[in-house]
């Protein structure tokens, strides 16, 4: 069908020309002898107005319904008010009747509304926003990669190994509910791949095995988690970018990470200004101000052993008490990147027993060379180490954690066969997403989330 998006008359270059334009139509004010629809055709957060004057413009009598899909066909002029353009139709076609059952009447709906209808959401203003941000955001992540020289790396969702070893996999089989073994063995040998298989939480340790080769790698694809966390920061399905780096050790990933995040921040800025000015608006006053300060800011990096003397001198009551060795808890994240230093803080050499098991284990013998990156208002968004290459360490580290060593044979033989320093992070896009748009859940900005107990 013969058209032209919506988004391409804004700039007024059209004005005076015959155009064909499609879309939904969002709002509708019909009087005796005019209507003057809204529609929007998901090129633009802004809509377009059809004008329609009875006399003239035929094909309007059954297209008016909110939520309707209509062609127009008419000139596109300057607005009669504002300064804006609106289509002066001569010809309205009905493509897609929406009747009164259409479960978006209302102007504003809650958010906690629209997560019950995911296939419907996508038409309101907050999601077309959205989704255009996340869209732009991952086109910013590849290119600074592309860029900067760094390989994309497609790692397997299927996998045996559990890379974060917090046992989170979504296993994956083709037995069938009432399939018996008498052992664990029996059962897992006559699955599918002869063996234990799962969704994978994480595409590092593949991710490693190419920059062991390729130098600069990034992954960006879905990982898996069956955390059993009903928060507003969990998805069981999210979106990880992974790069990992040779020849690179902590302060020269920190330094990667950090260019990274106010990269893709400022590409944000410049290509969904109309988007953000939307989130800043809607859902947190002086986000634009926030971004824009981010981009100009030097990250804070603040050692672990450091953020837990400013935890217990802060006077504040926890949930969960400080002590030296505990993980910090999101509260505790928060107090530090929101009231003390007020920006994206690194926090770095965390004890070693609270992380994973490939990080480089520093000399201390007690913590490891290991970095998140922390974000007022959410909490962790990256989570980055550099490598531990010590076959020795890594195995004495995974036997302490009971793992089957003989599981992660691959992974350790890149210790044996010209090892080197390499480091790498993972950033959630759903998380930097909910930090850049301001929105407060992860379960709007996914499309379709899956958490605990959801699944639409
Ligand atoms: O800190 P995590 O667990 O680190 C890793 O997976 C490493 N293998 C990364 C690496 O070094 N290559 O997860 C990385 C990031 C977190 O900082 C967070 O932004 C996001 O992934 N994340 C989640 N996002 C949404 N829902 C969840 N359940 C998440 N779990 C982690
Ligand atoms: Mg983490």
């Amino acid at each position: 069908m013969k058209h032209i998006d919506i988004k391409k008359l804004f700039d007024g270059s059209l004005v005076g020309q015959k155009v064909t334009v499609c879309g939904w139509i969002r709002t509708c004010r019909d009087s005796k002898n005019m209507a003057f629809l809204e529609i929007n055709d998901g090129t633009s957060l802004k809509h377009l107005q059809v004008v329609i004057d009875k006399s003239v413009t035929t094909g309007y009598e059954n297209c008016t319904a909110l939520g309707s899909a209509i062609k127009a066909e008419g000139t596109l002029v300057k607005a009669v008010s504002g300064n804006g353009v609106e289509v002066n139709a001569s010809n309205v076609t009905l493509l897609g009747d929406c009747p009164p059952d259409y479960p978006m009447q209302k102007k504003r709906h809650t958010m906690e509304y629209l997560r019950t209808i995911p296939h419907l959401r996508v038409r309101t203003n907050t999601f077309n926003a959205m989704l255009r941000v996340r869209s732009v955001l991952s086109y910013a992540i590849h290119r600074y990669f592309q860029e900067n020289g760094y390989v994309y790396v497609h790692t397997p969702i299927i996998t045996g190994s559990d890379c974060e070893g917090a046992g989170e996999i979504f296993r994956v089989t083709t037995h069938n509910w009432n399939d018996t073994a008498k052992t664990q063995k029996e059962y897992y040998d006559n699955d599918f791949f002869g063996q234990k298989a799962g969704l994978t939480v994480s595409g590092q340790l593949e991710g490693e095995m190419a920059a062991m080769a390729m130098g600069k790698i990034y992954t960006f694809g879905p990982t898996f988690r069956a955390e059993n966390s009903n928060t507003t920061r969990h998805a069981a399905e999210f979106w990880q970018i992974e790069p990992e780096v040779a020849f690179a050790e902590l302060d020269d990933i920190i330094e990667i990470a950090e260019e990274l995040i106010k990269y893709i921040i400022n590409a944000v800025l410049t290509e969904c200004a109309d988007e953000i000015a939307f989130f800043d608006e809607r859902f947190e006053k002086g986000l634009t101000e926030k971004l824009r300060r981010v981009v100009e800011s030097e990250f804070k990096v603040l050692d672990y052993t450091e953020a837990v003397e400013i935890l217990k001198k802060s006077g504040k009551e926890f949930v969960y008490p400080v002590e030296w060795g505990c993980d910090l808890q999101t509260e505790h994240e928060r107090y530090i990147t929101e009231e003390v230093f007020n920006k994206p803080v690194f926090v770095t050499n965390y004890p070693k027993d609270i992380k994973s098991f490939y990080m480089k284990q520093n000399p201390d013998g007690k913590t490891v060379a290991a970095t998140d990156l922390l974000v007022p208002g959410i909490g962790e968004i990256i989570g980055c180490s550099e490598r531990e290459v010590d076959t020795e360490k890594l195995i004495a580290v995974m036997e302490e954690r009971h793992m089957t060593v003989s599981e992660y044979e691959n992974y350790m033989a890149l210790r044996k066969f010209g090892a080197c320093p390499h480091s790498g992070f993972g950033l959630g896009l759903e998380r930097i997403l909910l930090y850049v748009t301001g929105l407060g859940n992860i379960r709007d900005v996914q499309l379709f989330p899956r958490t605990v107990g959801d699944l639409k």
